[in-house]
């Protein structure tokens, strides 16, 4: 996109930097991602050096490198591979690609009783939206969800979509997954169920004050929210500190909530309507 009347040339230049970065470049980032984190920096610091950098470190958190991927290109031929051998083939291909990211590598231990106990709660949904999804879809398998489901998932990083979509045709699950910051744009498409795993505490950290007016906007009957309750190196045990921010996002919202705790991850149950 060209620079309109007036636009600070740092947003172009933050954009332009990043698309080319070795770092992000493969990712092929959503636009209106870069823009919405350049701008609101530029808006919070006075040089735009400062702006720069500090877009930079949140672009990382958001983004988090560090909790591991596949090979993208290795996933996408194990999995074809494995479509022609049954569902036993395509199983141990999903368990190895969801190890790859600690999201869900840390959910392995409990991945059937997880969605079991979550839509005993729901009932099962026609419609699931997976936001902020990371791996997660790969977990279909497991979730027990019948085919008439539709599975709606979005995140930001396209290889990550791609390989979503890949898995989705060759199974025939009625799926899609969509490239799509969901901050700056949430889904419009009405669902029983969301699941917003491990990313309500990122979203603050990107923009403090967001994750309300988010829960408000998402069309969804209920939202499944988890954090995990223990630090990426297992030190720390954040059970109460989340429980805390749970508490100061929902505040004063009349809605209900049930929290069901599993070895590493609380999520909290919110029924909006
Ligand atoms: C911590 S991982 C959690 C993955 C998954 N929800 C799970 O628990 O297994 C966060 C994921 O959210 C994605 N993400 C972060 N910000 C996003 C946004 N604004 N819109 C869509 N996806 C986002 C990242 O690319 C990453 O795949």
């Amino acid at each position: 996109m060209k620079p309109g009347a007036g636009e600070n040339p740092w947003v172009e230049r933050f954009i332009y930097q990043v698309r080319q970065s070795a770092k992000y470049r493969h990712l092929d980032l959503p636009e209106p991602l870069l823009r919405d984190v350049i701008i609101r920096a530029l808006a919070r610091y006075e040089k735009p050096a400062q702006a720069m950098a500090a877009a930079r470190r949140v672009l990382h958190q958001v983004v988090a490198p560090y909790l591991g991927d596949p090979d993208y290109t290795w996933a996408l031929q194990a999995l074809e591979a494995s479509a022609n051998k049954g569902l036993d083939a395509v199983r141990q291909v999903c368990l190895e690609l969801l190890r790859s990211h600690a999201s869900t590598r840390e959910r392995l231990p409990f991945l059937e009783t997880f969605f079991q106990r979550l839509f005993e709660i729901t009932g099962t949904p026609s419609t699931v939206l997976d936001l902020a999804c990371g791996l997660n879809p790969l977990a279909w398998p497991w979730m027990g969800l019948p085919p008439t489901t539709r599975y709606l998932a979005f995140d930001i990083h396209r290889p990550r979509v791609a390989l979503i979509n890949a898995f989705f045709q060759r199974l025939g699950i009625e799926g899609e997954a969509f490239h799509q910051d969901i901050l700056v744009q949430p889904p419009q498409t009405p669902a029983e169920v969301a699941f917003f795993f491990k990313e309500i505490h990122r979203f603050e950290e990107r923009q403090p004050g967001c994750a309300r007016p988010f829960l408000e906007a998402i069309p969804a009957r209920w939202v499944m929210i988890s954090l995990p309750t223990r630090s990426l190196s297992q030190r720390r045990d954040l059970l109460s500190l989340h429980q805390r921010l749970m508490t100061r996002i929902l505040e004063g919202l009349e809605w209900e909530v049930r929290e069901i705790g599993f070895e590493n991850e609380v999520v909290f149950c919110v029924r909006k309507t």
